[in-house]
């Protein structure tokens, strides 16, 4: 496959890796970042603290031992500053509690970083001072900050602790208020968390916490995640290890985060793996909490699939490709269709990943 259009675009550039570096206060600068730029395709700086509430409460923080960033916006716009070349997709990580703050950031930096709301530190003076944690447990607000910064034209994520709020619904809300990303924080929740969520919501999904390793990586990346992030473990070694790992699962199965197939855990973007039901399974109960009626998934497939090599398949199971399993899934007849057309698997599976979006539209249409 050629170029990086095998992972995801922001702010209107493709993402050379979709490795992110997570903020940590008082660590995570621009120098962090140009360190490891090379194997990784999105970081977020900070979290800075950007209204008086949250200074305060960062100076106590800090005053129990904890590192802290003190910085002005000019500080900060020279951050940003030096990483403008270093091939980073480049974000800031926010703490404040009103959405005038939010909207004082935005007319300084412009709009081609994302914007992170920083729902997610759980330090009680910022959760005192209405920042981090508090805005899990007042969604309103949170959302009315979201809504302010998308309707100023910027790109918006939200980082939160998985477990505090309804985390189902808080995607939803997120989605509709007009973030695009939500960068979440699994806790020891894992992957059926992530599952959950990307059931919930077209959002781009950042899984954080704990990936260290090509499994853990893997672990989110099916079950949901676009992107994940790392933190405590963000080491040059760790990080160039993930990268070259999941740019070669990209060049050979064709579909970085291909989700499991839905009998065995996967999550809606799995029905481009499923086939007509001839036994007892996990499809039609999915199709039914979706609302979408049997008649009208098969119909979706195979309008998606029309014109395409996955119409192809008269020997398989369902007569066409659209409704044939995965490549992972051992399949002869699968197979010697593949060759005929001679379509090699990993193009099988980017269409694949293809109709999954088209299903994954309908769905959140
Ligand atoms: C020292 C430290 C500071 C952190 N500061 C922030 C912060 O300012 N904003 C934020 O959203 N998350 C912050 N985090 C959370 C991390 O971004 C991340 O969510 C968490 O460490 C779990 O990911 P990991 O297992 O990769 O470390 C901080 C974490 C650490 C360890
Ligand atoms: S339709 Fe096929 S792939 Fe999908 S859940 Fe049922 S048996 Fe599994
Ligand atoms: S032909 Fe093979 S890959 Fe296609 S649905 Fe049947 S078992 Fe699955």
């Amino acid at each position: 496959m050629a170029g990086n259009s095998r992972f995801i675009a922001l702010l209107g550039k493709q993402i050379k890796t979709p490795i992110v570096l997570s903020s940590m206060a008082g660590v995570t600068d621009a120098a962090y970042v140009v360190e490891r730029a090379e194997h990784a395709g999105v970081a977020f700086i900070g979290g800075y603290s950007i209204d008086e509430a949250a200074r305060n409460a960062s100076k106590e923080i800090e005053a129990c031992g904890r590192k802290e960033f003190e910085a002005s916006f000019e500080d900060i716009a020279t951050e940003l500053a030096m990483l403008e070349d270093c091939g980073i997709i480049p974000g800031l990580n926010l703490r404040g509690a009103s959405k005038e703050a939010f909207l004082e950031a935005a007319g300084v930096f412009g709009k081609d970083i994302i914007y992170e709301i920083d729902a997610h530190c759980r330090q009680p003076p910022m959760v005192a001072a209405g920042c981090g944690e508090a805005l899990l447990k007042d969604t309103e607000r949170l959302c009315d900050i979201v809504s302010a910064l998308a309707e100023a034209g910027c790109t918006v994520s939200v980082k939160t602790r998985a477990g505090i709020a309804d985390d189902r619904a808080l995607a939803k809300a997120l989605w509709k208020a007009g973030a695009k990303i939500i960068h979440v924080d699994l806790m020891d929740f894992g992957a059926s968390k992530l599952r959950q969520i990307r059931n919930s919501c077209p959002l781009v999904i950042i899984a954080n916490n704990g990936v260290d390793s090509p499994d853990t990586m893997m672990e989110y990346f099916s079950h949901g995640a676009d992107l994940v992030s790392l933190a405590r473990r963000a080491d040059p070694a760790v990080l160039t290890l993930l990268d070259r790992y999941i740019r070669a699962i990209a060049d050979e199965v064709g579909w970085y985060n291909a989700p499991k197939q839905l009998c065995r855990g996967g999550d809606y973007r799995s029905l481009a793996f499923c086939c007509m039901p001839i036994k007892q399974c996990a499809l039609l109960p999915t199709l039914n909490a979706i609302g979408l009626e049997y008649g009208a998934y098969t119909q979706l497939k195979e309008e998606a699939v029309a014109g395409t090599p996955l119409a192809e398949g008269s020997h398989t199971c369902f007569g066409s490709l659209a409704f044939c399993c995965k490549s992972s899934t051992p399949c002869m007849f699968r197979d010697m269709t593949l060759k005929s057309i001679k379509l090699p698997k990993n193009e099988y599976m980017a269409l694949k990943r293809k109709l999954s979006e088209e299903i994954m539209d309908e769905i959140f249409r």
